[in-house]
């Protein structure tokens, strides 16, 4: 049976929802104000505030990126992420990296929610794979762009316990990760694929996006689900306009642009795969 939230904690988390929303777009509705109020539980603990007292904070911080306010975000967004995360890799090389490397010399790929850096990893290596490791490197450059810093971090630190790598083939976690020297218990992505990806902070929500130059392949995947049909709508049409023409745009395989607004093209029969034509 749901707890019921206290009048206090409700109106709190209420404001918090509403601050996050202003902030980051992301969306909690009245009835998942109990799972914020779980997800809030170690943020008030470490500072010793009430929900109320959380709230009254992070008005006061005047839109700054307070310590205080970069935490609730982590805490609020979900950062589960996994190599080769869903079935779409044999579809990513064999039709859309194909079909760029074919009309292109240089690629350039978005990873717009990447979280601990397993999505742009798995790209780099389905890459690698693809056109091996030369040309990888002269030919592919994968921008990974995330809300949240301390996720950036791990991204950019490559290493990851072993336990998260039971996703990848046996091959490839030969050719591309070595062991630590100091943690046995991980790994790290070889030097050649971290050095074709760049990680920096960004708010899918804030636009214009910061770019000078158009992507060929986008995933924005386990992220619009956040936000409010009507900013989806806005994103992945900001997303849209900074794809090459003929370039594609990757989504889960839970979200969809149905109903949207949006001159995206659905691949027939496939799922969560859209083209700029
Ligand atoms: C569930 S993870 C998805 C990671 C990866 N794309 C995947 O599918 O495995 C969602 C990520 O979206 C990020 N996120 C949430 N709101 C965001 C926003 N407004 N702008 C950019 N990233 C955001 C979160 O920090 C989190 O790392």
């Amino acid at each position: 049976m749901p707890v019921v939230l206290n009048a206090d904690d409700f109106s709190a988390l209420q404001g918090i929802a509403q601050w996050l929303m202003q902030k980051t777009g992301i969306y909690y509705s009245d009835s998942k104000l109990e799972t914020l109020k779980h997800k809030l539980f170690k943020v008030c603990l470490d500072n010793r505030l009430t929900l109320s007292q959380l709230c009254t904070q992070l008005y006061n911080g005047d839109g700054q990126k307070t310590p205080l306010s970069l935490q609730v975000v982590a805490a609020a967004s979900t950062n589960y992420t996994a190599f080769f995360r869903e079935d779409i890799w044999d579809w990513f090389r064999y039709e859309i990296l194909s079909d760029v490397m074919s009309r292109t010399q240089q690629i350039r790929i978005w990873s717009a929610a990447v979280s601990s850096g397993e999505e742009a990893y798995t790209i780099a290596m389905v890459a690698a794979e693809c056109m091996g490791i030369e040309q990888l490197m002269q030919r592919v450059a994968i921008l990974g762009t995330d809300i949240s810093f301390q996720t950036l971090r791990q991204a950019e630190d490559a290493i990851y316990p072993i336990d998260k790598l039971s996703n990848i083939p046996l091959d490839y976690k030969d050719k591309y990760f070595s062991l630590c020297n100091n943690q046995s218990h991980c790994m790290v992505v070889h030097k050649a694929l971290r050095s074709i990806c760049l990680f920096r902070r960004m708010n899918l929500k804030k636009r214009p996006y910061p770019f000078k130059r158009r992507f060929h392949i986008i995933f924005c995947r386990n992220v619009l689900y956040y936000f409010t049909p009507i900013e989806r709508e806005r994103i992945v049409n900001a997303l849209y306009d900074f794809t090459e023409n003929n370039g594609w745009l990757i989504v889960s395989v839970t979200e969809s642009l149905t109903s949207m607004n949006t001159r995206w093209k659905k691949i027939k029969g496939k799922t969560g795969i859209y083209r700029k034509e």
